[in-house]
């Protein structure tokens, strides 16, 4: 049997994934588009052996219950792939707040889909294991390809899998996240995820999904950071409108989210190239020039509640980082 480890990091969409047609395929209502984050990244290494159960270790403590189902779901599908029965073992650890709007599962599920499949002795492609990732967390799709990534709805497992639109080095853009709430969120996506079509706003936000996806992906390809910044707030607000208005309503937001927001257009406003995006959580990602992350990173920690503030460029693809042979 192989041991292996595979590192990835999470990505911060630009264009939000909320809502699946298929629940348990996680295909998604619309497509999406982000950017993987730099220098955060989730570390994780699957060994398969003689042991009766799988297992799971994620920072150095156990998991049971459903964080080891959801893991054990997607070895499974590894298992089938790799037409083997053994169980296995999985270590896992960040180097970042896990469960606070921070992607810590989009991380996890990329590393672990391309841990698991080498282990396994698979050799998939690139399309392969975002698919494979999907399945864990929708957007753990998007954390397999490098730089900045679309992933396509699809309409089906088949063609629903992430790719990449721009290389890292495409544009010096900087996520500076400002954390004002690194505790475990309350509800996780996939619960959001499944109250979605409650909301009588999800249909018009679906509906015009692939104008904003084009307006993302232009401004993205043509380094347009005010095309940019205007589509990602937009988007940002969407997807939050949805959520405040589903049932039952989710309303991740703090108080200081909001004042965040008024911050940063402000600071836009005056000429700082700055736009705020939120995922399922209360931390405010501003997304920036890099040449200005150190003046936003300082403007954001005097703040009141923002106890951190992380710093990201954009990140490459997942990568094994050893794999060997016991
Ligand atoms: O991959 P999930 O099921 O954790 O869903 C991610 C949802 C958002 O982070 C809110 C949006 C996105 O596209 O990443």
């Amino acid at each position: 049997m192989t041991i292996s480890t595979a590192q990835s990091h999470p990505n911060i969409a630009f264009i939000k994934y909320w809502g699946n047609r298929a629940a348990v395929l996680r295909l998604p209502v619309n497509g999406s588009i982000s950017m993987n984050l730099d220098g955060l990244f989730t570390r994780t290494t699957v060994a398969f052996n003689s042991s009766a159960n799988d297992s799971l270790v994620v920072n150095n403590r156990a998991e049971t219950g459903k964080s080891l189902e959801r893991v054990s779901s997607i070895l499974d599908l590894v298992r089938e792939m790799a037409k083997i029965k053994e169980k296995a073992e999985a270590t896992s650890e960040n180097n970042f707040p896990s469960g606070a709007g921070i992607a810590s599962s989009a991380a996890a599920f990329a590393a672990l889909a391309l841990a698991a499949s080498t282990a396994a002795g698979l050799n998939l492609s690139e399309a392969e294991l975002s698919r494979l990732a999907r399945r864990g967390s929708g957007s753990a799709a998007r954390s397999i390809p490098t730089g900045f990534v679309e992933w396509q709805a699809g309409t089906s497992d088949a063609d629903s899998f992430a790719f990449s639109i721009a290389p890292p080095e495409h544009w010096n853009l900087t996520d500076c996240v400002a954390v004002v709430n690194a505790t475990h969120k309350k509800t996780g996506s996939t619960e959001g995820h499944a109250v979605a079509g409650t909301s009588p706003l999800q249909n018009a936000r679906v509906a015009d999904a692939p104008r904003r996806l084009e307006l993302c992906r232009n401004a993205l390809l043509n380094k347009d950071f005010e095309a940019l910044a205007k589509i990602i707030e937009l988007d940002s607000d969407m997807m939050h409108a949805v959520m405040l208005t589903s049932a039952p309503p989710l309303m991740y937001w703090q108080a200081a989210t909001i004042g965040i927001f008024h911050a940063v257009r402000e600071w836009r406003a005056s000429g700082l190239p700055a736009a705020y995006t939120v995922d399922a959580g209360a931390n405010v990602h501003v997304i920036c020039l890099s040449e200005y992350a150190k003046t936003i990173q300082k403007r954001l920690s005097e703040l009141p509640d923002v106890s951190e503030v992380l710093v990201a460029g954009v990140g490459g693809p997942a990568r094994i980082v050893s794999a060997s042979v016991t």
